[in-house]
């Protein structure tokens, strides 16, 4: 498959000639859920968003805001982040051949995505805030300098993230309700603007870790708090537009617990055998927990891969069998 800018052009604000930094993103597998549909009582997918380039989808908005800016002749792009939108703009400005740099709150990234963006050559800055004030500073700074601002307050990067939606109907030809993590609200609301562009309208449940829920609690969460590090965000730059996704779509937008996405992240990796991060889990412990109000088929977004956060997998995971370079300790070690 070609990247998506190639794969859906038509449907892009790219013209024919226009420069494309792709690293073939997209067309990311679609696969069948047999536990979780078990437990829910209805037909289960996981979109699998983790089998992108950088091990998330925030690829899909990064190739069309990264060729943008590059059509632009932007020489540097920027953005805020909790980590994974920092891995991908690294990647894709290092394919660019343009600089990169990222604002991350200090300590508050997972292990993976920091040596992503390092090894990409981006500069990588350690804000001693969280992401709402990182993202607060990269928007004054792009204000104040020429220079590219591709969070998902860049319209090119929803026009990336809608085309997931577009291969969900490719695949699945129909589905009654869509589960999402939701952070800065940024994918639901491509999702929602990738459903209405076809005519259609699955419902859209979108959910939120309980230390960091504003969009649930109806207001601005100062201190968010929880340890999906990814949707630790506490006044989404979307907010607007994900309400107005929930509502035209007859969803709902809720919280889920710390524990509950911890339960649903293991659950994922050991009755499914698919690894992905804990934000990602937040949208199978949501469907556990709440529902979706009898939608028949559904599908789960896992919007980044596992190995993103090495460390929160070993914690939550069991502990190695130490064991003598001898067959009978092997024996005992694997049969015992
Ligand atoms: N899942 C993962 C793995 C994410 O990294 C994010 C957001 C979300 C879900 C939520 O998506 O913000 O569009 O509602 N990560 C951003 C980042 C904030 O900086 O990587 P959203």
């Amino acid at each position: 498959m070609p990247g998506l800018i190639e794969r859906y052009r038509d449907r892009l604000p790219f013209a024919e000639g226009d420069p494309v930094v792709s690293l073939h993103e997209g067309s990311t597998p679609v696969v069948a859920a047999p536990w979780v549909s078990e437990r829910v009582g209805a037909e289960v997918f996981l979109k699998l968003e983790g089998a992108n380039p950088t091990g998330s989808f925030k690829d899909r908005g990064m190739t069309c805001a990264v060729s943008g800016a590059v059509r632009d002749g932007a020489e540097v792009v920027v953005c805020a982040s909790t980590g994974n939108t920092a891995a991908s703009l690294a990647a894709y400005a290092a394919r660019a051949g343009i600089g990169g740099a990222v604002i991350v709150p200090e300590g508050k990234i997972a292990a993976g995505k920091l040596a992503q963006a390092l090894m990409h050559g981006a500069r990588v800055i350690a804000l001693r805030g969280n992401f709402d004030q990182a993202l607060a500073l990269v928007r004054e700074l792009t204000q104040r300098h020429p220079i590219a601002l591709v969070n998902s307050v860049n319209p090119l990067r929803l026009e990336g993230q809608k085309t997931a939606a577009f291969e969900l109907v490719e695949e699945l030809e129909s589905l009654d309700a869509l589960c999402i993590p939701v952070g800065n609200a940024g994918n639901i609301t491509a999702y929602w603007k990738g459903f209405t562009e076809l005519g259609l309208a699955p419902r859209l449940f979108g959910f939120q870790a309980a230390g960091a829920a504003p969009l649930v609690e109806g207001r601005r969460v100062a201190h968010p708090e929880t340890v999906a590090s990814a949707i630790r965000i506490g006044n989404p730059a979307r907010w607007e537009e994900a309400m107005t996704a929930m509502t035209q779509s007859q969803g709902a937008i809720e919280a889920v617990t710390d524990g509950e996405i911890l339960d649903a992240y293991r659950l994922l990796a050991a009755r499914e055998g698919i690894f992905c991060e804990p934000a990602s889990a937040a949208s199978v412990a949501g469907l556990l927990k709440h529902g979706a109000d009898g939608a028949r088929r559904i599908v789960c977004v896992l919007t980044g891969h596992g190995l993103k956060d090495p460390q929160t997998a070993l914690e939550q995971s069991g502990s190695v069998v130490p064991c003598e370079p001898e067959l009978g300790a092997v024996e005992d070690a694997i049969l015992g």
